[in-house]
């Protein structure tokens, strides 16, 4: 597991990712011991600050976002690690001054641009004019790629341009996340799901992602990107594809990336003839989140009160190919629900006959429930006997509960960003995403928002802290079916 030593330089240094997560996933996998002792880490922004003044701010954010949990010899190891450059970011001459600080000769050099995508195309041109990429340079890219297919290919050309595409590591950081790794063991090493996973025993399946929190100071990027693009094109695609991919023939980036593909590509289009159908945009106005009162998407600071953007979508999604013909995919997505919650239920087909009426009429199915957050977990619903004498067999619905956390007492997880920096720095692509994916994402969720523009679909008020506009439980109800509770 070791790796080269590295320059691990942050683009956007300063800015809300690199403070909420980069830097904080970083003192975690220093404090693990996972990063190599001879590793830097490089913070560049175009504000003036002093190396000194950019540690100040790390330890600031650790304090913030790690509460308790720094301890004053790992954070003396990590911050010596620390430096920073002022760059303007559009001027190519000034990385030059990368030149002076790497020693691309002898060192890997990890760059991580976090951030908005208009910078993509300057940084890598100021990077190839200074002359310090070499062959294990990587270029790790956030989201979002572009905000539509066209805007996406223009920056993909530009990138590799400069990069090969296995230099490349576009992150997701869902795949980061324990619970959507563990669907390739639940999937291809028990068979009782290997064998049961189509549309023979799957009735449907759900994937919800809820957050409680809402815009969080970030009105104008949201506001021009909406829930579909920031949250579905990505996320929940990407926990999609894990779910629905035929067995990739081994775990290698190449064997993944093409099964995935080939979901991407089933995907039945939605159109304007049927997106009123198969799809339900909503927009919170005020309510109470945790038993506080919290503004409306239109009342939060910075907005425009005409804004059609949507905070909430829930989307019925067919999968053209044998595995999964009559099976929907049900996905939900929204700020301010009651609380953080994203799990996939797999609904299993009910059985045709029922010897067991005294206990249901109708027999439950059985369900898989895979917890990603805010707790890890696996359960399954299925019926038991209850003990007893009684002449009549009873049965009852019950859970068998796999929670990772009671489960692997001993195992740390990982947060998402822990898990895919990591992974950048050892040099393993597999677990971030190839340009094809991500263009055969944007081609599905282009046509939905082509129809969503043709049709004025206005989004439709929910109250904060509820699952939705009333649409959405209309959106399974159609279809005799309900959300997971
Ligand atoms: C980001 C979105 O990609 O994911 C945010 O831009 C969202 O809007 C976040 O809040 C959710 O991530 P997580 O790991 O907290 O579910």
């Amino acid at each position: 597991n070791t790796y080269k030593p590295c320059d691990f330089v942050i683009y956007g240094a300063l800015g809300d990712l690199s403070k909420r997560k980069l830097l904080i996933s970083l003192y975690r996998l220093e404090k693990h011991n996972l990063i190599e002792a001879d590793t830097r880490i490089i913070g560049v922004d175009r504000l003036a600050e002093t190396s000194q003044g950019f540690i100040d701010i790390a330890y600031k954010s650790l304090q913030s976002f790690l509460n308790n949990e720094i301890d004053d010899k790992i954070w003396a190891q990590f911050s010596q690690r620390l430096s920073y450059l002022k760059i303007d970011l559009t001027q190519a001459a000034e990385y030059q001054q990368l030149h002076s600080v790497l020693e691309p000769e002898s060192r890997v050099m990890v760059n991580y641009l976090a951030v908005a995508p208009f910078l993509f195309k300057s940084i890598c041109q100021g990077l190839h004019s200074s002359g310090v990429i070499n062959s294990e340079t990587r270029l790790v890219m956030e989201k979002p790629i572009g905000h539509d297919l066209k805007s996406s290919k223009e920056i993909n050309d530009v990138v590799t341009e400069v990069f090969k595409e296995e230099q490349v590591y576009r992150i997701d950081h869902y795949l980061g996340k324990e619970t959507v790794l563990n669907l390739l063991a639940l999937r291809f090493a028990n068979s009782i799901f290997t064998t049961n996973w189509n549309h023979n025993t799957i009735d449907h399946i759900q994937i919800t992602v809820g957050e409680d929190i809402g815009i969080e100071g970030r009105w104008e990027y949201f506001d021009k990107t909406g829930q579909l693009r920031d949250m579905l094109q990505n996320h929940l695609l990407q926990i999609l594809t894990f779910v629905a991919m035929e067995p990739p023939a081994d775990l290698s980036a190449e064997s993944i990336h093409s099964e995935k593909i080939k979901v991407l590509k089933a995907l039945r289009p939605i159109t304007a003839r049927n997106v009123e159908e198969k799809t339900v945009r909503g927009q919170y106005t005020s309510g109470y989140v945790n038993g506080k009162e919290v503004p409306g998407y239109l009342e939060e600071v910075g907005a425009n009160v005409s804004s059609t953007t949507e905070t909430f979508v829930a989307i019925r999604v067919d999968i053209d190919n044998w595995r999964w013909a009559g099976v929907p995919f049900y996905m939900r997505t929204g700020k301010r629900t009651p609380n953080k919650r994203t799990e996939i239920v797999v609904n299993f087909k009910q059985l045709p006959h029922n010897i067991f009426k005294d206990s249901f009429r109708n027999l439950p199915a059985n369900k898989l429930v895979i917890h990603l957050q805010p707790n890890e977990g696996v359960e399954v619903m299925m019926l038991n006997k209850v003990p007893g004498i009684d002449g009549n067999i009873k049965l009852q619905n019950t859970k068998l509960d796999l929670s990772f956390s009671e489960t692997f007492k001993n195992n740390r997880i990982f947060g998402g960003y822990e898990k895919l920096i990591l992974e950048a720095l050892r040099g393993n692509p597999t677990l971030f995403l190839s340009r094809e994916e991500i263009e055969q994402a944007w081609i599905w969720v282009d046509s939905i928002l082509s129809a969503w523009a043709n049709n004025h679909t206005a989004p439709k008020p929910y109250p904060a802290g509820s699952w939705g506009p009333l649409a959405s439980v209309a959106l399974l109800a159609r279809d005799g079916r309900g959300w997971e509770e």
